[in-house]
C-alpha cells in the first residue's frame, strides 16, 4: 500500500521535529558552518511570524503520520526592475527513511500550486551546489541552474574587505608617521603647527 502523505503550514507541536530535519539537513549543506542550529524558542517565533506574514510559509510534510519533510517558501519580486513576483523554494529536505516515496515531489507541488495561486510566473528553487542528487531531482522537474549563491558572515567579508584595503592603510600610516618624524626634527610636538594639526594626505594619494 501507497505511504499516506500529508502536506501543510507548521505548528508549534512541529517544533522538536523540524529542529531534527534542520539538524540533519545541516550536515548534508554545510549550513553548520555559517548557521548556529535553530533553538526551540526561534523555531516557535518563526511559526508564530509565518502565521501572520502573507509572503512567506514554512511547509512540512508527514509520511503515515510522522513529520519527515519541510520546504521554506518566500514570494518575493523576481527583480527590482519587473513587476512580477517568484516563489522561491528554500531549504527543501525530505528525512532520509522517507525518501523516495513522493514526498519530495509533494512538497514542490505545494510550492507550485502556491505560486500558480499568488500569481508568480517563476519558482526558483535554491539547493546547495553539493547535493548532486537533490540537483538531479530538480533538474528532471525542469529546473534548470539560474545563480551561484554565495553566502559568508557579515564580519568575514568586512575583515577581508579591510585587508584588500590594507596597503592604503598602511600607507597612510606610513606617511603619518614621517609627518611625525619631521616635526620631531623641527623641535615641534605633533599638533603645535596649524598646517600639521589636519591629517596628512598619504604619500601615494592621488599621485
Ligand atoms: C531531494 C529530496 C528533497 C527528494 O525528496 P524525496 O521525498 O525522495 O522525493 P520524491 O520521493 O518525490 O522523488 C524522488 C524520486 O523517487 C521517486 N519515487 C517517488 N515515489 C516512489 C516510490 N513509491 N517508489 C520508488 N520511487 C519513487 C520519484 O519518482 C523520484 O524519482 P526521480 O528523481 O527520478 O524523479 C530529498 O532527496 C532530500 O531531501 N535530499 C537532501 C536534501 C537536499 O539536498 N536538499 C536540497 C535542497 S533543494
Amino acid at each position: 500500500m501507497a505511504a499516506a502523505i500529508e502536506v501543510r503550514d507548521a505548528r508549534p507541536d512541529d517544533v522538536a521535529g523540524l529542529i531534527t530535519l534542520w539538524g540533519e539537513m545541516s550536515i548534508g549543506a554545510g549550513h553548520q558552518r555559517v548557521l548556529a542550529a535553530p533553538t526551540p524558542e526561534s523555531v516557535r517565533a518563526s511559526i508564530d511570524r509565518l502565521g501572520g506574514d502573507p509572503a512567506g510559509r514554512l511547509v512540512v510534510g508527514e509520511l503515515d503520520g510522522h513529520l519527515s519533510g519541510m520546504v521554506y517558501l518566500r514570494r518575493t519580486p523576481i527583480s527590482p526592475l519587473h513587476a512580477e513576483d517568484t516563489m522561491t523554494v528554500e531549504y527543501l529536505h525530505v528525512t532520509d527513511r522517507a525518501r523516495r516515496h513522493g514526498l519530495g515531489k509533494a512538497l514542490v507541488a505545494e510550492a507550485a500550486a502556491w505560486a500558480e495561486h499568488e500569481n508568480c510566473p517563476y519558482l526558483g528553487v535554491v539547493a546547495p551546489a553539493v547535493a548532486r542528487e537533490a540537483n538531479r531531482f530538480l533538474a528532471r522537474l525542469g529546473l534548470s541552474q539560474a545563480a551561484v549563491l554565495r553566502f559568508a558572515a557579515t564580519h568575514t567579508v568586512r575583515r577581508r574587505l579591510a585587508a584588500e584595503h590594507a596597503p592604503n592603510l598602511l600607507a597612510m600610516l606610513s606617511s603619518r608617521r614621517s609627518v611625525i618624524a619631521r616635526r620631531a626634527q623641527l623641535g615641534r610636538h605633533p599638533g603645535e603647527s596649524a598646517d600639521l594639526s589636519s591629517p596628512a594626505e598619504p604619500e601615494s594619494a592621488g599621485r
